[in-house]
Order: structure tokens, then C-alpha cells, then sequence
């Protein structure tokens, strides 16, 4: 691959991505997550990114509750902040690759012209859309952190699945129903993926 650097403009130093690539052993792709709060993304994100690190792989996790803390603390839940969101959470996860990395992130991303924004900012290439099937009812029933109960109750107005869209992914390159699968198997399942695409370039 004679890709140099994902910048389109600006300076470029001598470094390939192919040279990144010998020296970590991997192709850095993106593992995008989708899915309603309580589909299981963060878990998932976490456990995926354990067992590839325990495995020699360089992988980083930007799950959207903590990115939210720094890189888009100016941000809400409405439509255009959303989109605000992924779109920085899709340059970041492009630099991040670039530098090598493999990327997991964890975001419901609920629109599907935000997830195709993403797809064109990392490169559909490198780009593996992974849709965490769960309905609202299976999510509201889990209900981690407390928010479907406000959400119904009416104290989160614009809540995803409950006042506000989920628009589940049509052509997505995985899908894991973790209704019925525990976060252990929806785990394998992405690694059978990663191990016949992508990392099957490790040495
Ligand atoms: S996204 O829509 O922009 O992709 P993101 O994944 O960053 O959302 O953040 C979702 C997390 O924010 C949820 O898991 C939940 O913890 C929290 N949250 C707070 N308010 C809302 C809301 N109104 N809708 C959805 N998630 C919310």
C-alpha cells in the first residue's frame, strides 16, 4: 500500500504508511460501533481492544461518553451536534490510523448520513462498520446507566430510541445481535472478522 499519509493537503513527511505498518504488524483499521445506549458498545469496545492489545496488536478505544468529557465537552444531543461529534470522533479516528493504530470506536452514531460522513473521513477501505443489534425494548430492560427510565419518564427529552432516531445500519460490513449473544461470543465474532481481513497482515 503506497498510501503516505491520510492528510489530503499540507506537509508531508517521509514516512509511509506502509513503513507504520511493517513496524507494528497490522493494518490500522476502524472498527466502527453502532447501536442504541445499552446495546453493549462500550463493553465490547473495551473487552475487543483488551484482547488485541493482549495479542501485540496497537488499538485504542474513543467510546463517545468519554470523548465527550474533552474533545466535544461543547457538544449536546441534538441533530447538528451529533453530527459535530462524529465528525471529529471520524478525523481523530483517521489520524489515529495513520499513525498505525487500530481504532474502536464507540458511538450510537444514530444517523446514517453521520456513519456515511465517517466512512468518507477514514476511508471506506479502512472503515468496518459494526452495527450492535439490540431494540429498545432489550436496551430499556438492560437500562445500565438509569437513562431509559428518565428518558420515559420525561426527564431526558431527546433521548436516542426513546424521543429520538435510531436509524440501524443497511449494508454495515458486521453485524452482532447482542440481544442473544453475551459480550464474550459478540467479541469472537469481530475477531473471526479482523482475523480473515485485516489481521492476517501481522507476521
Ligand atoms: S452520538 O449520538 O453523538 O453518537 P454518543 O455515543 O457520543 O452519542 O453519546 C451517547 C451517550 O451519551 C449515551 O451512551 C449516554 O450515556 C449519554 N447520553 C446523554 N444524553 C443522551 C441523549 N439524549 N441521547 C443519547 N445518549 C445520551
Amino acid at each position: 500500500m503506497e498510501q503516505s499519509c491520510g492528510l489530503v493537503q499540507g506537509f508531508h513527511g517521509s514516512i509511509k504508511l506502509a513503513d507504520r505498518m511493517r513496524i507494528l504488524r497490522q493494518k490500522p483499521v476502524t472498527i466502527w460501533l453502532t447501536g442504541l445506549s445499552g446495546a453493549g458498545k462500550s463493553t465490547i469496545a473495551f473487552e475487543l481492544e483488551r484482547q488485541l492489545v493482549a495479542q501485540g496488536h496497537a488499538c485504542y478505544v474513543l467510546d463517545g461518553d468519554n470523548v465527550r468529557h474533552g474533545l466535544g465537552s461543547d457538544l449536546g444531543f441534538d441533530p447538528d451536534d451529533r453530527h459535530e461529534n462524529i465528525r471529529r470522533v471520524a478525523h481523530v479516528a483517521q489520524l489515529m490510523n495513520d499513525a498505525g493504530l487500530i481504532v474502536i470506536t464507540a458511538l450510537i452514531s444514530p444517523m446514517r448520513a453521520d456513519r456515511a460522513m465517517a466512512r468518507d473521513i477514514i476511508g471506506a477501505g479502512n472503515f468496518i462498520e459494526t452495527y450492535l443489534s439490540a431494540s429498545v425494548a432489550t436496551c430499556a430492560r438492560r437500562d445500565p446507566k438509569g437513562l431509559y427510565a428518565k428518558a420515559l419518564a420525561g426527564e431526558i427529552p431527546v433521548f436516542t430510541g426513546i424521543s429520538a432516531p435510531y436509524e440501524a445500519p443497511v449494508d454495515p460490513e458486521l453485524v452482532i445481535d447482542t440481544a442473544t449473544l453475551t459480550p464474550g461470543e459478540s467479541v469472537a465474532g469481530i475477531f473471526r472478522y479482523l482475523r480473515e481481513h485485516c489481521l492476517a497482515l501481522a507476521a
